[in-house]
Parts: structure tokens; C-alpha cells; sequence
């Protein structure tokens, strides 16, 4: 079955936009993209690959986590260093519970497009397209910005390309050092009296760096304790730009997507035969799958048979997205099949689409509680099957929206107006997120007493 960057064209894409008014203006925009700098570098995907096979083996955890869509308006630089802040602070609780590496993705610098459940929108009788992500259209309910518009990929690309240089720069250039990092977590649970009971895990990770410290293991003497890996990831919805940015890697000859380190298919693109599936079969970097309740175990081998036909480890990420009350009834089988067959994937858990309701006040949103439920399911669906639960994948900002309901500061119905300020789906704001961390490192600990003893 031969494959190119452009053989997806020949399949059925679905949540593709079709309505460019000008195709030709779009063509040359792709045109001129794929003369573009690459985003990442493929040596890049490589070792996020080897990293992601040792979260394969049990060794490693996997932290996946950002907006459900960044957007051109929320484009500033104090919003990606909260991003990149939160999610650190998160894996360093994750760390120490579960006493693993943990690997760190954002859904970030590059996560614009959106599939969307309903092609048009319809308010007070007017009808224009659904807004499908910045770098389609725009959120503005006019003709104009609902018009797809091909200078948005530049755009796109542009902030896609600014974002990640500051996540670069932040990752090596002391920022990220873990006593800064840990810091910050001391702030958190000192500055909510409701995180007091966040202090005991704290306190013992001080002291771990203390001792550290004694023994002369420093920022100054070691890499790892000044500087992190952090890679970038965003769903391959929008396969024109996908395609622009793949290139061949000139160290293996081999095809790599260089829009980001790993990219995923959603649930709505996954068909076997599908034009999103054909586009990702080809290219090396690591892919998520998202699998819903729609997902039949044979069909998810069929995909592992068009991914991943070596069964090459640290290559997949099966992302489950059921729902707090549907997991338990879903998530088995496809576990149960995947050991059955002896496939080597990674498990990671998304608890947020599954469980989007709509408040009485109309806006979309999620409870913690339900969040946390499924990846409770979820981390005993998996123990119990045998599988490594190995990742959690999230929606959540560094900001201090009010998206979701519950956590620490108790956020109800009508505090979701205060500060929604998602294009998309409903995030996970910074307290939220941390807490969620905390919580985890705790069932982590938990997963290690029970190794161990
Ligand atoms: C998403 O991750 O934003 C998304 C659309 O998820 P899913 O494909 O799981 O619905
Ligand atoms: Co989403």
C-alpha cells in the first residue's frame, strides 16, 4: 500500500472544511508553507518516541495537557508560560507519587483546528457555518469571519512557531528549574488554606530536595535539574497544513510531520478507511487515538494494523474519552483485546469529553468530580486487566477561568460567567489542574506501595 503526504486526498475526510471560497488561494498558502521552516525536528519525535516506550513498559508516566483550542486572542506570552508553568508544577507532584520520569506534551502550538458536532450554527434564525478553530475561521457570529480564510494558516503558523520558541527558551534556559517549579507548588498549597491537606506531599518533596541538594546534586552540576524536555502536540484535523509541514528526515529517509512531536486523530476522524488515518499511517511521529464508546475492539485492531503494523513501542497512545459513567461499561473490552493481541500501547486517560454537560445557565461545562471519577475507573479498569494505567490527558489552562465546576475554590453555575473564556471546550484552570495533579500523585504512591509490597 503505497503512501504520500498527499495520498489522504483520495479518502473521505470528515470535519474538513470544503468551503473555501477561493481553493487556489488556498493551495498557494500550502504551497508556501511547505517551503516553511519545520516546527520540530524529527530527531525530536525520535526521542519523544523512546520516552513514550518506556511509559509503554510501565517505567514512565505521561502528562498531555492544554487548551481545547488556542486562539489568536488568547496568543500572549504570560499565557504560555502559565501553561508551561502549570503543567511543570504538575508533573513534579506526578513525579515524586509515582516515583517515574513523567513525560510532559502540550496540547500546544498548533492546536487550533476543531472538529465541531454540527456543520452551521443557527442563532435568531440566521444560519452561517459552525466556527471550526483560528486557523479556519473565525468565533465571531458574521459571514466574514465565518468564511474559512486561508491567511489564518500563516497565522497559525506563525504563532504556532513564536510559542514554541518560548517554550524552548523556557525549558533550557533556567526557567524550569525544579527548585522554581517546586517553589511555586509551595506557593499553591500555602496560598489556598483549602490546599492544606496538599502540604504533607510538599513538605517530603522539600526535603527530597534538600537532600539532594546536600549530596551536591544541583542545578548548577546537573541538567535534569535545571532543564526539561518538553514536547508539543495538537489534534491532525486540518490534513492541508499536516501535509505542508511533512518532510523527509535527511538522518533516516523517513517521512515526519514536523507541525509538532506527536500528533493525534479525535474521535470523529478515526474510520479505518479515512482520509486522517491514511495521512498518519505514513508519517513516524507518535500518534494518539482517541477512543470513545463508538469504538469496537476489532475495529481498534484494525487501526493498530494500518499505525502501527511493527507494533513498534512508544509509536501509540490510546486516549480514552467515555465519560465518568460509560468507562466502566466501555473501556474493558478494548483493554481486554489489546492484551489479548499483544499489542504494545500506551493507556492514557482524557476525563474531559466524556463528561461536558450543559449548566442550567447554558453554558458548557464539566465537574471535577467527574473528571476525577473517570480516571479513578479508569486507573482500576486498567490494574485490573493487567495493563499500565500510563497518562492522563487534559484540558486546562494556567489561567484563572472559571470553565469547570468544583475544586478548591468550590466554582458553581453561577460563577461561570466571571471568567469564561474558552473558544472551545470547557478547561481545567490552574488550581483545578494542580489539585487534580496532587490527587493523582497520591493514587500514583498508592500504585507503588502496591508494587512494592
Ligand atoms: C479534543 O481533544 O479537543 C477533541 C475534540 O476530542 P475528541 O476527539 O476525543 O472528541
Ligand atoms: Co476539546
Amino acid at each position: 500500500m503505497s503512501w504520500s503526504p498527499d495520498s489522504w486526498r483520495s479518502k473521505p475526510a470528515r470535519h474538513m472544511p470544503a468551503d473555501y471560497p477561493d481553493p487556489a488561494a488556498l493551495s498557494a498558502v500550502e504551497g508556501e508553507l511547505s517551503g516553511y521552516p519545520p516546527l520540530v525536528f524529527a530527531g525530536e519525535a525520535r526521542t519523544l518516541q523512546s520516552e513514550l516506550a518506556r511509559v509503554a513498559e510501565g517505567r514512565a508516566f505521561l502528562l498531555q495537557g492544554g487548551d481545547c483550542a488556542e486562539s489568536f486572542k488568547e496568543f500572549h506570552p504570560n499565557t504560555i508560560r502559565d501553561t508551561f508553568r502549570i503543567l511543570l508544577q504538575m508533573s513534579v507532584a506526578l513525579t515524586f507519587g509515582g516515583g517515574l520520569p513523567v513525560v510532559k506534551i502540550g496540547r500546544i502550538a498548533g492546536q487550533y483546528a476543531k472538529p465541531r458536532s454540527a456543520p452551521t450554527e443557527t442563532i435568531d434564525g440566521v444560519t452561517l457555518p459552525s466556527y471550526r478553530g483560528d486557523n479556519i475561521n473565525g468565533m465571531e457570529f458574521e459571514p466574514a469571519a465565518r468564511t474559512p480564510d486561508p491567511a489564518r494558516l500563516l497565522k497559525a503558523y506563525g504563532q504556532a512557531a513564536a510559542t514554541l520558541n518560548l517554550i524552548r527558551a523556557f525549558a533550557g534556559g533556567g526557567y524550569a528549574d525544579l527548585h522554581n517549579v517546586h517553589r511555586w507548588n509551595l506557593e499553591f498549597v500555602s496560598g489556598n488554606p483549602q490546599a492544606d491537606r496538599y502540604r504533607a506531599l510538599a513538605d517530603r518533596i522539600s526535603e527530597a530536595l534538600n537532600f539532594m541538594e546536600a549530596c551536591g546534586i544541583t542545578g548548577k552540576e546537573v541538567r535534569a535539574v535545571r532543564e526539561v524536555d518538553f514536547y508539543t502536540s495538537h489534534e491532525a484535523l486540518l490534513l492541508g497544513f499536516e501535509q505542508a509541514m511533512t518532510r523527509i528526515d535527511s538522518t533516516t529517509g523517513r517521512w515526519y510531520d514536523t507541525s509538532a512531536h506527536m500528533i493525534w486523530i479525535g474521535d470523529r476522524t478515526r474510520q479505518v478507511d479515512g482520509a486522517h488515518v491514511e495521512f498518519c499511517r505514513g508519517v513516524e511521529n507518535p500518534i494518539g487515538i482517541k477512543c470513545g464508546p463508538s469504538l469496537a475492539p476489532d475495529e481498534l485492531i484494525r487501526l493498530l494494523d494500518a499505525l502501527n503494523p511493527r507494533n513498534e513501542a512508544g509509536r501509540i497512545v490510546l486516549i480514552a474519552r467515555f465519560g465518568a459513567a460509560d468507562v466502566v461499561k466501555g473501556l474493558p473490552p478494548l483493554v481486554r483485546k489489546i492484551q489479548a493481541e499483544g499489542r504494545t500501547v500506551i493507556w492514557s486517560s482524557d476525563p474531559m469529553h466524556g463528561n461536558t454537560i450543559k449548566a442550567e445557565n447554558g453554558f458548557k461545562t464539566r465537574r471535577l468530580d467527574d473528571v476525577r471519577s473517570e480516571i479513578d475507573s479508569f486507573f482500576s479498569i486498567c490494574r485490573s486487566e493487567g495493563a499500565y494505567p500510563g497518562g492522563v490527558h487534559l484540558e486546562m489552562t494556567g489561567q484563572n477561568v472559571t470553565e469547570c465546576l468544583g475544586g478548591l475554590q468550590d466554582i458553581s453555575e453561577s460563577d461561570l460567567a466571571d471568567r469564561y473564556h474558552t473558544h472551545c471546550d470547557p478547561r481545567l484552570n490552574a488550581t483545578q489542574a494542580l489539585e487534580l495533579a496532587f490527587l493523582l500523585a497520591d493514587e500514583l504512591k498508592k500504585n507503588r506501595d502496591r508494587i512494592e509490597n
